[in-house]
């Protein structure tokens, strides 16, 4: 089996994509080669800063490996958090605070319709190769359920009753941005390893 690191230290995204791959790749943790920095990620876009995280951890360990970059893109606040995700509410916000901030910027406004994007940068033999997936949804105005992690319990899928919070793992990743995205990229890997 392929054997790839993510180069990731975000847990909840690693419990999602060891379990998307289960059986088709082989998932090398960060901590499981002994990573315990942090990564880099200064880009101005999801692409930049998915690339900058993966060449990052190939040029410490020069083995293949991916990263993932995920932005919400909010349609009332101009694409809003984007690529700011993560310290929307400030430098090392957590969830919490992130969630809240949101939450009030869309305090009174009708118009809730979001989405999330990944952008995956995959270092294949020295080359890298990029992914994308995306998922349509809405903002509710209060938190529902505690699972997933960032954003999940106001993020409710369009064509679907609960948010990413109360979702088994398995369905999240059935539709998820991220879902998708590594998707495509275990399809790649499958092809490219069978030529
Ligand atoms: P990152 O830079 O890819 O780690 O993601 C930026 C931020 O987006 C994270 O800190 C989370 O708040 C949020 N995020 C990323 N992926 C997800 C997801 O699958 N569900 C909810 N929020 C997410």
């Amino acid at each position: 089996m392929k054997r790839i690191i993510f180069a990731t230290n975000n847990q909840h995204k690693l419990d999602e994509v060891k379990a998307l791959s289960q059986g088709l790749i082989e998932i090398i943790s960060l901590k499981e080669l002994g990573f315990q920095g942090t990564i880099p990620e200064t880009g101005q876009t999801l692409a930049e800063n998915a690339s900058q995280k993966a060449r990052f951890i190939y040029e410490k360990y020069g083995q293949d490996c991916f990263a993932d970059d995920t932005g919400l893109e909010v349609e009332a606040l101009g694409g809003a958090p984007g690529v700011y995700s993560a310290r929307y509410a400030g430098e090392n916000a957590t969830y919490e605070q992130n969630t809240e901030k949101l939450l009030k910027e869309l305090q009174g406004i009708e118009n809730r319709k979001a989405c999330f994007k990944t952008v995956v940068s995959l270092i294949l033999d020295g080359k890298e190769y990029f992914f994308e997936g995306k998922v349509e949804g809405i903002i509710l105005p209060h938190r529902t359920g505690n699972g997933g992690f960032g954003y999940d319990p106001v993020f409710l899928p369009d064509g679907y009753q609960e948010t990413f919070a109360l979702m088994p793992l398995e369905t999240k990743n059935k539709i998820s941005h991220r879902g998708r995205a590594m998707v495509k990229l275990i399809r790649f890997l499958q092809e490219h390893i069978k030529s």
